[in-house]
């Protein structure tokens, strides 16, 4: 029986690719999750299932574990799930952590948090970074850029757009940079930072760079795409995402996520720790890309 870790949402996104890397290196996993279980879905069988509560239940939840992976965040305020409230969450976990004599904490942040960003989001997670340091616990900080994968959401959703609606706006000179990072680097970062006792900070980013539009266009002719890709002023263009969410019963993108995105804060500045590159993975998952819309709040708010 290998050590066990600690994963929060291994049955949703990067969570569940930071569970299998573990249990592909011999570890025992325990999951917090506000998710029922959920026999038909591949890890249900092989890790170990506890509800994620932020109360003091963390104790038992975490009790015997080595390392905690915490993944939990929230995309966008809806309802009492806002930025104050993961906030506040996340210390209560890193207390809780650090109190039951977890040995290291590997957090998800995101690349360019700052305490002063105008962007609730990115100034949210540098209070959790921050309050990570003052919990004494050993640390890795991961700070992914914009994570692909299967199960993703976002480029899932603009490979939806394109191939189902005739007209693709994008906000702006679409010149502004992401470097994305597949989503196995980026579960195999988070494991490799889990060694040692050195607390590190490391953004988890692809090898490329890709300006927006460039980024768009790569996915339009991936998935066969007829749509026309037009440039629009970003309040046009958020109008057209309002107007899709409303139809889809989803929220599309947030005025926020288009301003931090149009700002350049999904790309790293430091040597790329990610080697999946994004257009080989496009082109090799393009079949199934966007065949099917993925709600953010079907997914992730009516739990
Ligand atoms: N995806 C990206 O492109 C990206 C980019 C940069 C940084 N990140 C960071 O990477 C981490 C993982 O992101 P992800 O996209 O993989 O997220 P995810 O799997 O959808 O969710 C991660 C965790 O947060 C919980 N969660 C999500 N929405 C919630 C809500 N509304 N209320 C309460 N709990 C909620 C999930 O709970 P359940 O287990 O119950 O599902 C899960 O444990 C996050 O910290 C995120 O900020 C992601």
């Amino acid at each position: 029986m290998g050590e066990l870790d600690v994963v929060t949402g291994a049955f949703s996104y990067t969570g569940r690719h930071i569970a299998e890397a573990l249990l592909a290196r011999g570890r025992r996993v325990r999951t917090l999750t506000r998710r029922p279980p959920d026999p038909s879905h591949p890890l249900a069988d092989r890790v170990e299932v506890v509800p994620l509560a932020f109360d003091d239940s963390l104790a038992e939840s975490l009790r015997g574990a080595d390392t905690l992976y915490n993944t939990y965040w929230v995309r966008f305020e809806r309802g009492d799930s806002t930025f104050d409230r993961a906030v506040e969450n996340t210390t209560t976990l890193s207390r809780a952590a650090k109190l039951t004599g977890i040995r290291r904490i590997v957090h998800i942040s995101v690349a360019n948090p700052d305490e002063h960003s105008p962007f609730p989001y990115f100034r949210g997670k540098a209070q959790t970074e921050e309050a990570l340091r003052e919990s004494g616990l050993s640390y890795a900080i991961v700070r992914p850029t914009l994570v692909f994968g299967p199960e993703d959401i976002l480029v899932n959703n603009i490979a939806w757009g394109l191939r189902h609606v005739p007209l693709f706006l994008l906000a702006g000179d679409g010149r502004y940079e992401v470097q994305p990072v597949s989503v196995r680097d980026t579960a195999r970062i988070c494991v490799e930072a889990s060694a040692g006792e050195d607390d590190v900070v490391l953004d988890a980013a692809g090898p490329e760079r890709w300006a927006f539009e460039d980024f768009v266009r790569l996915i339009a002719r991936a998935v066969g795409s007829r749509a026309w890709i037009k440039h629009a002023p970003s309040t046009i263009a958020l109008g057209a995402g309002r107007i899709a969410g409303l139809a889809l019963h989803d929220v599309v993108l947030t005025r926020d996520e288009l301003d931090a995105l149009a700002a350049g804060l999904l790309v790293s500045h430091e040597p790329p720790l990610g080697r999946d590159r994004f257009d080989t993975w496009v082109t090799e998952n393009a079949r199934l890309l966007g065949r099917r819309y993925t709600s953010e709040l079907a997914r992730n708010f009516a739990t």
